[in-house]
This record gives C-alpha cells, sequence and structure tokens, in this order.
C-alpha cells in the first residue's frame, strides 16, 4: 500500500506544486469542531487556505463565521455564502470604502472590521454611512503580542463606549488574538493564557455592566485554540489546523491534526555525490522561517545548504536513491504564506490528482 501522500499519477503533475487532500481536510475539520463543542464555536481564519472550495467544505461542516486579514479573503467569503466575516486587520487608506463595498455587494454576508484608535472607527464610520450600510465593530486588544490592539484599560472601554454613538457602526465585541502564546508545554500555555486574558473578561464585565452589547468575543489561534474552547461563548479564530503544517504541530504536541497539503517537487540535478538539487525555490514554499522549511519523507536526514528563489540543495547521505526526475514529497513548515505562493493547488483524491483550484483570494483583489 502507497503512502497516503503519494499520487500515482504524478507524471501527469508538473512541479512544484501543492497538493491538498480534501478527505484530509475534512477530517481537520471533525476536529476542530469537537475540540470547540460544536461548529458555532469556530471563526476560522481563511488567510490559511484562501480557497473558495476550502470554504465550501467549513460550510458544509456548519461553520458560518469567519476571519480574514484582507479584503480579497473577506470577498471570497462573501461570494462563498459565508454568514459573518471579521476583518481582523486594521482598515487604512481605501480599505475602509471597500469593506463598505463588500457590505453593499454582498448583502447576504455581515461584514465586521476592527478598531484599536479613533482614527480606525472615524474611517470606517465615514465609509458605512456614504455607502448607506451599517458595519459591525469590534474592539482589537493587546492581549500582549504588542502587534496591533489598544491595551485593555481604561482607553479601551472609552473607545468601544464611543462606538455606540458612532453612526454607521454598531459595536460588535472584542477581538483579541494571542499570537505570542506558543508554550509547548500545555500546562505553560494555559497559566500564560490565563494571565493574559483576565483584562479582556474584566473589561467585558465592565462593558456589559455599563449597559454596553458585546455580542461576541472573538479569540486564539492554533496554539490556545484546546484551552480556550473551555471558556464558553468565546469564537475560536484558528487557521491552521484545517491544513496544519509542521511548524504547529513542532509547537503543539498535544494537537493532534492531518497534514492535508503536501508539497510536491522533483529532483533537478545531482550537482555532487551526496546533494540533491530540488526545483522548490523561496518561490514555491515559505521561506521567512529558519531552516528546514520542508520536512520530506524519505529523506530524513537531510540538510538544507542552499535556497535561492528557483533552488533548494539538500545534502543527505540517502542521495543516491534520489536521481534527477524523482519526485519527492514533503510537509512545509509554514502553511500559509506557502499557500500564497502558489497561483493554483493540485486536488488529491484517491491518490490521484483530480483537478486544479485557483488560490482566488491570494490576489490582493477580486473585485472591489
Ligand atoms: C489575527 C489573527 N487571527 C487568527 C490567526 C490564526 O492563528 P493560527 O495561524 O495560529 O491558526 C492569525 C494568524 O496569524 C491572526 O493573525
Amino acid at each position: 500500500m502507497d503512502p497516503w501522500y503519494r499520487i500515482a499519477n504524478a507524471d501527469e503533475v508538473a512541479s512544484p506544486t501543492l497538493l491538498i487532500f480534501p478527505e484530509r481536510v475534512e477530517e481537520n475539520l471533525r476536529r476542530m469542531i469537537a475540540t470547540a463543542g460544536g461548529a458555532h464555536r469556530l471563526r476560522p481564519h481563511v488567510k490559511t487556505h484562501k480557497l473558495p472550495q476550502v470554504l465550501a467544505l467549513q460550510i458544509a461542516h456548519g461553520i458560518t463565521r469567519f476571519k480574514a486579514a484582507t479584503i480579497a479573503e473577506a470577498e471570497m467569503c462573501g461570494m462563498g455564502g459565508a454568514a459573518e466575516v471579521l476583518l481582523a486587520y486594521p482598515l487604512v487608506g481605501p480599505n475602509p470604502r471597500r469593506l463598505a463595498a463588500l457590505a453593499r455587494k454582498y448583502p447576504g454576508t455581515r461584514f465586521q472590521g476592527v478598531v484599536d484608535h479613533p482614527s480606525g472607527a472615524e474611517a470606517l464610520s465615514q465609509a458605512a454611512v456614504e455607502a448607506g450600510v451599517a458595519i459591525e465593530v469590534l474592539l482589537d486588544l493587546n492581549v500582549g503580542m504588542d502587534r496591533t490592539g489598544i491595551w485593555p484599560g481604561g482607553g479601551a472601554f472609552d473607545l468601544y463606549a464611543s462606538l455606540a454613538r458612532t453612526p454607521g457602526l454598531q459595536p460588535g465585541g472584542l477581538h483579541a488574538y494571542d499570537g505570542h502564546l506558543h508554550q509547548a508545554d500545555r500546562a505553560e500555555r494555559r497559566e500564560a493564557m490565563a494571565g493574559a486574558f483576565d483584562r479582556i473578561w474584566r473589561l467585558e464585565s465592565r462593558l456589559k455592566a455599563a449597559g454596553f452589547p458585546v455580542p461576541r468575543i472573538v479569540a486564539s489561534g492554533t496554539p490556545t485554540t484546546p484551552l480556550m474552547a473551555d471558556r464558553p461563548g468565546v469564537e475560536l479564530g484558528a487557521g491552521t489546523t484545517v491544513l496544519w503544517d509542521f511548524g504547529q504541530a513542532e509547537t503543539c504536541p498535544d494537537m493532534d491534526y492531518l497534514a492535508a497539503a503536501v508539497l510536491l517537487t522533483r529532483v533537478i540535478s545531482r550537482p555532487t555525490a551526496n546533494r540533491i538539487t530540488l526545483d522548490l525555490g523561496h518561490k514555491a514554499v515559505a521561506s521567512e522561517m529558519p531552516h528546514p522549511r520542508v520536512r520530506f519523507f524519505g529523506l530524513e536526514d537531510a540538510i538544507p545548504v542552499m535556497h535561492s528563489e528557483e533552488h533548494l540543495v539538500l545534502e543527505s547521505l540517502s542521495a543516491d536513491v534520489f536521481p534527477v526526475g524523482t519526485a519527492v514529497y514533503g510537509i512545509p513548515r509554514h502553511v500559509c504564506p506557502t499557500v500564497a505562493l502558489h497561483g493554483e493547488v493540485t486536488v488529491v483524491r484517491g491518490h490521484r490528482a483530480v483537478e486544479t483550484w485557483p488560490v482566488v483570494a491570494r490576489s490582493r483583489r477580486i473585485t472591489l
């Protein structure tokens, strides 16, 4: 029996490409839903896959709310019939107007934004009023990552309170992304999360006590998902769980998901006795992380020695069993930016590449 990732018709598939295994995607969705205690608890980030077909699988499994980082990802969700999309990224320049335009164009989808500063609220308000739409806005909170978000103190309370008085906007709750919490030890991660989120729960209580609606809290990336699942009502915003990668598998040894995206590459040269050169350069696999950037099946001892735009050179004692032309399969360390490097992915069912899917939201603009 061939290993699960190997395809029988590899000869028909040009490399490099990213293979997507929908059956494994669906198994990951089932595991996410089980961890969360129901599809209603999930608000997965679509930046991981950027694919309408994966969005459709998520919707088929009962997930109705999504998270996006770009206008194009949000539009993909609108086109796919998502009930709600939170654009969890500060909107500047023309983007408030683009979000308002999405709300007009896809009335079946509720588009939500985030703000962490009064200027963001003003820009969204102006765009919403001009477009004649109402936009729900979540307050983006800094839980210690220090990337975006307002500190969950008095200023945050005042900014949230002001949303209720701002034309075109509706207070939509709180957003807190905790990407800095990735302790490998689950107990340590839980403790760090409890410390980081204590202020968020207190802010929520204060807002509610003052009579402000806090309809939802959206929190957590992949590492904190199983822990945040214990907090009723919080919507879980992990993205990577749907395709999985070896970076998250290393970070979270306590989490059990299936690799559902595999790179197919080929040996293009054997420049020395123990070197293998693959057609898997920076332009085909995310390279912002240290090596190894891919875990290759059958090349567990390989050491990456050179990586350029179109080439990845490995040294291995098994180099001899990889003649020029050999198809090599591997799991990326970081799947989200890897997907974004591919114009289309190759879909595998029953050990065969059966179709390609364009990575629609890879573009910065779909129609708006
Ligand atoms: C704002 C935000 N939410 C959610 C996520 C998803 O987290 P993860 O990649 O751990 O699944 C990310 C990831 O970068 C993010 O930036």
